[in-house]
């Protein structure tokens, strides 16, 4: 007679008290079992399935357990203890429940689109960086995507919202050098390279997530690129999500070249001045930081390691680019 089973899967937010870390337990279910013909680690009474699942929960030796309805049994098995005796259980009502680590649960957030997270910083702090799914507005995962973290840069949980390279790199300050493809934020008609509204799933992977999106991240941004240093910065008056001008607390949290070690990280923002958003200290031309300036007539986007708008971006580096990361 074929056995059925019956998988399901049950998420207990249970206290731990021997990982106090850790505050879940996932046990998988199987319906109609064989049943276990050795020593089991403990065996006792329970009143319900749950009841027996969360005695196991916490026990850390407790790998499985096997539940019998009808008589309220609750046996515990050890590692190890996988097999079961080749009868049958006799009735139905009988259970078989294996117990996942938690460090099992956290890895399974944002490896599907029904398990995606709101965010990068919802991922566990353990995480690698890499591609998962996110559904920032939340609700129905229909609309969940795909999107990349970096789960290590200032303590990670960043959501990678664009990624860019240049239209002329080789002649960074001719006025034919811009950013490219630009997001679909709101900026004089003259910009003219490509706008991008398909999430980048890599550094280089020139693409930009919908602006409208940016905002239900966060409001940090981490700027990284391999011609410039990498900055982090609060939103002050200034904010770039909010399309704000104003002023913004910037650290830089990686050097990238050796020049002007000791320059001043930018502290004003003007996102709509120009041909795309620009990070400086007091002078929007002569303390450029970083200038995201989209239009191939004029202008050309400042990647300056020493805040002064001139040409002291890292030179002759293969596949130049820059990624813009959000979190809360
Ligand atoms: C980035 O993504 C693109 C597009 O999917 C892919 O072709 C490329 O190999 C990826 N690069 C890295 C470094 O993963």
């Amino acid at each position: 007679m074929p056995i059925t089973f019956v998988f399901a899967l049950i998420c207990l937010s249970l206290p731990v008290k021997t990982q106090p870390e850790e505050d879940g337990v996932l046990f998988e279910i199987e319906e109609n079992v064989l049943e276990f013909d050795g020593n089991p680690i403990w065996q006792g009474k329970t009143n319900s399935l749950m009841g027996c699942s969360q005695t196991c929960a916490r026990q850390l030796a407790c790998k499985r357990v096997i539940f019998e309805a009808n008589k309220g049994t609750c046996v515990h098995l050890g590692e190890g203890q996988t097999h079961l005796a080749n009868t049958p259980a006799k009735q139905g009502g009988t259970f078989y429940l294996k117990k996942i680590t938690t460090t099992g649960i956290y890895s399974l957030l944002g490896t599907s689109k029904s398990a995606a997270v709101a965010s990068c910083q919802t991922l566990h702090s353990q995480s690698q960086s890499g591609v998962y799914w996110i559904d920032p507005d939340g609700g129905s995962q229909v609309n969940a995507f795909r999107a990349y973290c970096d789960m290590k840069t200032d303590g990670g949980g960043w959501t990678l919202v664009w990624s860019y390279s240049f239209t002329n790199y080789g002649a960074f300050t001719s006025e034919s050098n811009a950013v490219t493809p630009r997001p679909n934020w709101q900026v004089t008609p003259e910009v003219n390279v490509p706008i991008s509204t398909t999430p980048p799933i890599n550094e280089t992977n020139f693409n930009a997530m919908n602006f409208a999106l940016w905002k239900l991240l966060g409001r940090q941004i981490l700027i990284k690129s391999n011609i410039n240093n990498w900055l982090v910065c609060h939103p002050g008056t200034g904010s770039l999500v909010d399309w704000q001008e104003g002023e913004v607390s910037c650290k830089v949290v990686k050097h990238v070249t050796d020049q002007c070690l000791n320059a001043l990280a930018p502290s004003k923002i003007s996102p709509s001045k120009g041909y795309g958003p620009k990070l400086y200290r007091d002078n929007e031309f002569h303390s450029l930081y970083y200038y995201f300036d989209g239009y191939t007539s004029k202008n050309w986007p400042s990647h300056d390691p020493c805040g002064t708008g001139k040409s002291n971006h890292l030179k002759n580096v293969v596949n130049p680019h820059g990624n813009i990361y959000i979190r809360a």
